[in-house]
């Protein structure tokens, strides 16, 4: 009988609801050298749903730090009020 709690997996919290995109996969992209939200769009689906792209508002963040630190900030809900005005491409 296994413990509760020793073999949890962590959750990679979803940024894009609308094609189901995870926080985790957006930051392999971004690894995987997407440089723009374009490439980043193109290479995850994430922000071209039919929602018409809610979850730029938490992408755009994220690799706008990426770019300046060339690291993640510790959660992308904790750098989405930090808008990155000016990322956003539509
Ligand atoms: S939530 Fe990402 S496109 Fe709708």
């Amino acid at each position: 009988m296994k413990k509760a709690g020793t073999n949890q997996k962590r959750r990679s919290p979803i940024i894009c609801r609308c094609n189901n995109i995870n926080e985790d996969t957006i930051k392999q992209a971004i690894l995987d050298g997407c440089d723009t939200l374009n490439k980043l769009f193109d290479a995850t689906t994430a922000g071209v749903g039919p929602c018409g792209g809610s979850c730029r508002k938490v992408t755009g963040p994220i690799l706008e730090y990426y770019l300046q630190n060339k690291t993640f900030p510790a959660s992308a809900k904790d750098n989405s009020s930090t808008s990155a005005k000016g990322t956003s491409k539509k």
